[in-house]
């Protein structure tokens, strides 16, 4: 089928109160109808996500936005004039016409116009802002393919529009506008150096996140099924004999003979590669059967924060005080 005529079919489902997994430049987003608090609810079900962690509300024009919060602070104004549509998410005080299911109840929401020409037309034929986490169940790694939602959800999505990888490959960066100054809640696809090159100083939430506001953020989301370790010394690897180890590398390990299977992220050191590949190499090296998968540290500048935040999550290796097993 065209693409225009399975866009139409999706947005027939989002109108009908449907479900539809759909493709960003980030990751793939589940989504219903914003004002459909049953669709959304759905979302939530299949997800098995708990309700206090709110979604994301997905725009086809940054002029929507205006409908849907109090007031636009104007930095957030100058963010979303540089960075959309882009992996940039705001959080900002909303409207009462958005349902609380969709902010777990909170004062605020979150708003994001996604760079994708598939997640446009979507939104704009669905006529409604659509509301949509990523299309993994709860704790699980964001998908960047279809066939990676169609492996975990597949049988429970009214539809999955297919776009192919998600360039970026990690999720978009969380800026909340409720202080005086900026917060970056989540690292993610538009780099913190970006950010503040437009509206300077932004303060950085620590990782033990209050809830309920917790932005996914808990420790072990994006865990995979097998531990991965951050903290690992090459000269020590003895201490893993007998395992079966994956690597998961950065640039290129020096020595591939210790490892079952290696995964590159990036061999010539470019970040936003390696952003694009993180989350499909994990999933490989996942499916292998490993005891462990060793991840190699990335620079934290650029998108190597977002990439080091997630690792972190799915090494377990962030503690908060929240609940560690979920998933
Ligand atoms: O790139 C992305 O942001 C992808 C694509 C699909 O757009 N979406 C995504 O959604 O990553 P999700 O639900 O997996 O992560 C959204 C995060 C959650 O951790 C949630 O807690 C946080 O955004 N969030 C949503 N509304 C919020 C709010 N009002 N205040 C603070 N955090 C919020
Ligand atoms: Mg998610």
């Amino acid at each position: 089928m065209r693409d225009k005529e399975i866009i139409h079919q999706a947005a027939e489902i989002i109108k009908g109160g449907g479900i539809v997994a759909f493709p960003t430049e980030t990751v793939y987003g589940l989504g219903a109808d914003a004002f459909n608090p049953l669709a959304v609810a759905r979302i939530f079900e299949v997800k098995r996500r708990p309700y206090f962690d709110p979604l994301i509300v997905h725009v086809a024009y940054p002029a929507d936005v205006k409908k849907l919060v109090k007031e636009i602070p104007s930095n957030a104004k100058k963010l979303t004039e540089s960075f959309w549509p882009g992996p940039l998410t705001v959080v900002l005080l909303k409207n009462e016409n958005i349902p609380d299911i969709v902010t777990a109840g909170l004062p605020t929401v979150a708003i994001r116009m996604p760079n994708h020409p598939m997640a446009l037309s979507l939104i704009k034929e669905s006529k409604c802002p659509i509301a949509a986490p990523s299309a993994n169940p709860f704790g699980y790694l964001s998908p960047t393919t279809a066939e990676h939602v169609q492996e975990q959800l597949g049988d429970q999505v009214d539809l999955i529009l297919d776009g192919g990888p998600c360039p970026v490959g990690v999720e978009s960066t969380i800026v909340s506008f409720l202080e005086e100054r900026p917060r970056s809640l989540r690292p993610g696809g538009v780099s913190l150096e970006e950010i503040e090159s437009v509206i300077g100083k932004v303060e950085i939430n620590p990782n033990e996140l209050e809830k309920p506001s917790a932005p996914g953020m808990l420790p072990r989301h994006y865990a995979p099924r097998t531990p991965i370790v951050l903290d690992w010394d090459e000269k020590n690897l003895d201490i893993y004999k007998n395992k079966k180890i994956g690597l998961l590398a950065f640039q290129g390990p020096r020595n591939h003979l210790k490892f079952k299977s290696v995964e590159v992220l990036s061999k010539k050191g470019d970040l936003r590669e390696a952003a694009a590949n993180l989350f499909a190499a994990i999933r490989r090296l996942d499916a292998l059967n490993l005891d462990l998968i060793l991840a190699e540290s990335i620079p934290e500048i650029g998108l190597g924060r977002a990439i080091m935040d997630r690792l972190r999550r799915a090494s377990g290796s962030i503690e908060a005080d929240g609940d560690r097993n979920i998933g």
